[in-house]
């Protein structure tokens, strides 16, 4: 326990170790810290365990491959995307209704993004590709003001405006449509612009289900934590509602100056549709949160369903993640190719021996080599990677050798994102920002599809709405019999969490 000692601390050591635990949450990433004081790599499975998700076995790679006829992305093949969350669900809804809804967001803390960025991005549009469905990307200026302003101690800086923040989403939106997506099946939103509409009434909606208490389980949050960014949490989660997008699926919204009773109320069929968030794992307490409530919404949605990532390794290796904050941790879209070039030899965390001999006669590893592990995430070619693990590890191959494939790999993804991102002018960003009917085909025979648009199926499913915005007989019925339902959720819901508190005080009296 020297460092303890150190540091002058009492000699209480249990609560040392324990305050040097891994703490990973939507706004903390960090392995933790050893008895030693080192930094430890973040434990993943601990992370399923804590926060009860699913692991991604093989199966269901499996049955991704089979629904799909095509071959399951290398970030899930290599363990990139580790958990979920009734990701068979959404195979399932994907056979059976032939749609679903793709959800992805990023919080615009600065202008510029990094590699660790693309991730998630990467992911969601090969899944888009394959599934042919439609996709939406919030980018959350009105959580990072917030956040920051927070952290600020209620301070505005300069630079840290409402409008800065609308500014770098922008940016933001500008390399994210530059990794390739597509304008006809993708909707890019920044909150301070979009949120209006069906959307503030899910959001609404979701706030009146949530408490303070809950929001301060989940986040940590305080009496001093400012409360936009407590009641923030309720417009990420319902951003994974279909029925906050209705034009997107072709019905009405109901935003001045138009005002079409047509979009008077929201509109029940669009909340059947499922809903995927591809997303690294710090996400999850958002998302928990969600799944406890879709089904108490006036119009209940299926449970969201998630599939979830690691972090993309800092350059100093696997204690933390790319931070824009420490620009010697991360790479990022905007660095020339001698920036990543210098980077990667100077900073890049080594799985090889101290020497070369050492390195000939015993090999190194190439699972904490930074430069092997982002090639593992961004090198396409199986067989390539096989055999660069294979050759470090028999000491054929030197760490020097390591990371100039790594560079040359990253120049190349880089200089290709940079020349696609130098012809992303305003008017392609606007085409991307604006809401409009969606055009997606999905599974091409599902065995029970969804309705489509409403102007496909007057007269079935979806009642026509009445001219005066008033609900429908059909309607008075079904919500008689959602709130019937949602009451007694919300008194389980309760009853569970009374037991909770109640088992935890006793663990307490008894410790
Ligand atoms: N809170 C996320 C961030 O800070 C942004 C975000 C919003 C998001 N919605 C999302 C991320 C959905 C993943 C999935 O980056």
């Amino acid at each position: 326990m020297a460092s303890t000692e150190a540091s002058g601390a009492p000699p209480v050591a249990e609560q040392k170790i324990e305050a040097a635990e891994q703490k990973i949450d939507p706004y903390n990433v960090s392995g933790g810290v050893d008895e030693a004081g080192n930094a430890k790599a973040i434990d993943y499975n601990r992370l399923i365990e804590l926060f009860g998700v699913q692991p991604l076995t093989d199966a269901h790679l499996k049955r991704f491959e089979q629904v799909t006829g095509k071959p399951a992305h290398r970030l899930m093949r290599r363990g990139l995307f580790f958990s979920h969350r009734d990701f068979d669900k959404i195979l399932d809804a994907y056979e059976r209704d032939g749609t679903f809804m793709l959800y992805t967001g990023r919080g615009p803390s600065s202008g510029s993004m990094h590699l660790g960025h693309t991730v998630p991005f990467l992911f969601t549009k090969e899944l888009q590709e394959i599934f042919d469905v439609p996709l939406v990307i919030m980018l959350t200026d009105d959580e990072k003001y917030l956040y920051t302003r927070n952290k600020n101690g209620g301070v505005q800086k300069k630079g840290q405006t409402a409008e800065d923040f609308l500014e770098f989403a922008h940016e933001n939106a500008k390399d994210i449509i530059a990794l390739g997506f597509d304008p006809n099946k993708t909707f890019i939103y920044t909150d301070y612009e979009f949120n209006g509409g069906h959307f503030y009434r899910n959001a609404s909606e979701f706030e009146s289900l949530l408490t303070f208490n809950q929001a301060e389980g989940a986040f940590g949050f305080t009496g001093s934590t400012n409360v936009g960014l407590i009641a923030y949490g309720a417009k990420q989660c319902v951003a994974a509602f279909p029925s906050s997008y209705p034009e997107l699926f072709g019905y009405k919204d109901y935003r001045y100056p138009e005002l079409d009773p047509a979009g008077k109320r929201r509109h029940k069929d669009l909340s059947k549709i499922m809903t995927l968030i591809p997303c690294a794992i710090d996400q999850e307490p958002y998302f928990r949160m969600l799944r406890d409530r879709c089904e108490r919404m006036t119009d209940p949605h299926p449970k969201t369903a998630l599939i979830l990532s690691k972090f993309l390794t800092a350059l100093q290796g696997p204690g933390g993640k790319m931070s824009a904050s420490d620009a010697n941790s991360a790479i990022f879209m905007s660095d020339t190719p001698s920036q990543i070039k210098n980077k990667i030899n100077r900073h890049a965390f080594s799985g090889g021996r101290e020497t070369l001999e050492e390195q000939r006669a015993l090999g190194g590893n190439p699972d904490v080599d930074v430069a092997y592990t982002y090639l593992s995430y961004f090198l396409e070619d199986d067989a390539e990677l096989d055999d660069l693990a294979a050759k470090y590890r028999s000491g054929e191959m030197l760490t020097g050798e390591m990371k100039q494939r790594c560079i040359a790999e990253l120049q190349k993804f880089v200089a290709a994102f940079q020349e696609r991102r130098s012809k992303v002018d305003l008017d392609a960003m606007r085409e991307f920002m604006r809401p409009k009917k969606l055009e997606y085909v999905g599974n091409p025979s599902p065995k029970k599809p969804v309705p489509a648009a409403p102007a496909a199926q007057a007269g079935e499913g979806e009642s026509a709405p009445r001219e005066d915005g008033k609900l429908t007989k059909g309607e008075r019925k079904a919500a008689k019999v959602a709130a019937a339902k949602a009451e007694k959720l919300a008194l389980r819901e309760k009853k569970e969490a009374e037991q909770a508190a109640e088992k935890e005080k006793k663990a307490e009296e008894a410790a």
